[in-house]
């Protein structure tokens, strides 16, 4: 069967990998993919031309349609190749709301009694101040609509959270995403983040994993897309993983069902593990981004048989693969603000387990040269955490990667530090 993979981006490259292996699959198709994406043959049409996308899939014999990014979620992709009569992978627009509108997540957590930071919303930026100083700080600041992981602001002080106020109120930045804000307690603990094949009430959870949001070294500087991520999360207990999967997941799912926006997808739950147990600090409707290039690669199952058993609403009986896999992202030097494009990738010796995973690239004279903000995601697999990471640090050391890119040297680091030794995952 032929498949069709839509957006450019690591977790879609992860995704053609992954579907590729399958010996069900005559040809994996991304739309609009990117140049690394050798296992795939590109189709020139954008994430969100979905019209395009249709008369595509249906003159090439598409089996499935797979959907990364959110926006095309958002608008409506699912509901249109459904009514189209094609089978697609992913929420409609009414489920994915869970993601597009920040207030209508924490109404539903509220609703239904889901673990999360005490929060209010938003439309005034007076009425947002006042309550920030009633508050104090820290305090988070939140767009309400999507704007690509940079509309939140951890304010370590209330000067910090009026400014972040101004910027998304009133100077717009993030555009109609700011116009409504939420403000939310800020919350002390180990994120981690926890996918789900979700089809109504049915939830099958995937291995927990572990982005790392900010840009530089100890989680410092402005957050970014993610700039590295492993699985699973070793200094995290089965009884967290449980706790989240039966107090978050499972019942965001049932919720969204009694609400009449059943979902059917990915469903992640970015989360903090608190003294008081896992609470939720966002909803995504879809694959995350780094966290799918380190989580895909450690499931064993033919990701075919996953998608139609979740679809029928049959347990798809997830195996996973022992030991760690982890990815270092890198960017072009400058991100998240501005940086140079069209720079010539490093030579960067990958094997059987150590496999670059594109993101921002394109071809040039038959090179791959930079075209984004994160470049590429170097993974690796290996038996412990600490070899893993090791190893992709090594790795890019011998690429010698110039400083017109850019990583961070410490991903996974706290999660070595802090973890037990001999530690081995129960999934
Ligand atoms: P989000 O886009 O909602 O995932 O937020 C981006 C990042 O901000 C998260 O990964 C956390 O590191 C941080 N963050 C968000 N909400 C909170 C909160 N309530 N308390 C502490 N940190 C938070
Ligand atoms: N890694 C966070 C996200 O995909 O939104």
């Amino acid at each position: 069967m032929n498949i069709l993979v839509i957006g450019r981006g690591g977790r879609e490259h992860s995704l053609v990998k992954k579907i590729e292996e399958s010996p069900r699959v005559d040809t994996v198709y991304a739309a609009p993919g990117n140049a690394g994406m050798t296992e795939a043959e590109l189709v020139s049409i954008s994430e969100t031309d979905v019209e395009e996308l249709i008369h595509f899939a249906k003159t090439n014999q598409v089996a499935w349609t797979v959907v990364g990014p959110e926006v095309a979620l958002m608008n409506g992709i699912v509901n249109q190749f459904r009514e189209a009569g094609l089978d697609i992978f992913g929420p409609t627009k009414e489920a994915a709301r869970i993601e597009g509108s920040k207030a209508f997540a924490k109404d539903i957590m509220k609703k239904y009694d889901i673990p999360t930071a005490k929060y209010e919303s938003f439309t005034s930026s007076n009425d947002a101040k006042a309550y920030v100083k009633d508050q104090g700080a820290p305090i988070v600041i939140k767009a309400d609509g999507l704007a690509a992981g940079k509309g939140v602001t951890v304010a370590m002080s209330v000067e910090e959270a009026i400014e972040a106020i101004d910027v998304m109120m009133e100077q717009s930045q993030f555009g109609d995403a700011g116009k409504e804000v939420v403000i939310e307690e800020y919350l002390e603990g180990e994120e981690f983040s926890l996918m789900a094949f979700v089809h109504g009430y049915k939830v099958y959870p995937l291995i927990p994993s572990q982005d790392h949001k900010r840009i530089f070294d100890g989680d410092t500087g402005p957050n970014t897309g993610g700039m590295g991520a492993y699985a699973p999360v070793p200094h995290l207990s089965q009884e967290a993983i449980e706790a989240a999967v039966r107090g978050i997941l499972e019942p965001t799912a049932a919720a969204l069902v009694e609400e009449k926006r059943s979902f059917s997808g990915i469903l992640y739950a970015g989360c903090i593990q608190t003294q008081e147990g896992p609470k939720v600090i966002e909803f995504n409707a879809r694959f995350g981004d780094p966290e799918t290039q380190v989580v895909l690669p450690l499931l064993e199952n033919d990701f075919i048989q996953v998608m139609e058993d979740v679809q029928a609403g049959i347990d798809p009986q997830l195996n996973w693969k022992d030991g760690f896999c982890a990815g270092v992202v890198v960017s072009s030097a400058g991100y998240p603000g501005d940086y140079q494009k069209g720079i010539l990738l490093p030579n960067v010796k990958g094997n059987r387990t150590v496999i670059p995973i594109y993101a921002g690239v394109r071809n040039e004279d038959n090179q791959l040269v930079s075209d984004g903000g994160r470049v590429f995601l170097l993974s690796a697999q290996g038996d412990t955490l600490e070899e893993t990471i090791e190893t992709i640090y090594n790795t890019l050391q011998e690429a010698q990667v110039p400083s017109t890119f850019f990583y961070r040297r410490d991903i996974a680091r706290k999660a070595i530090r802090t973890s037990v030794s001999g530690y081995k995952y129960t999934k």
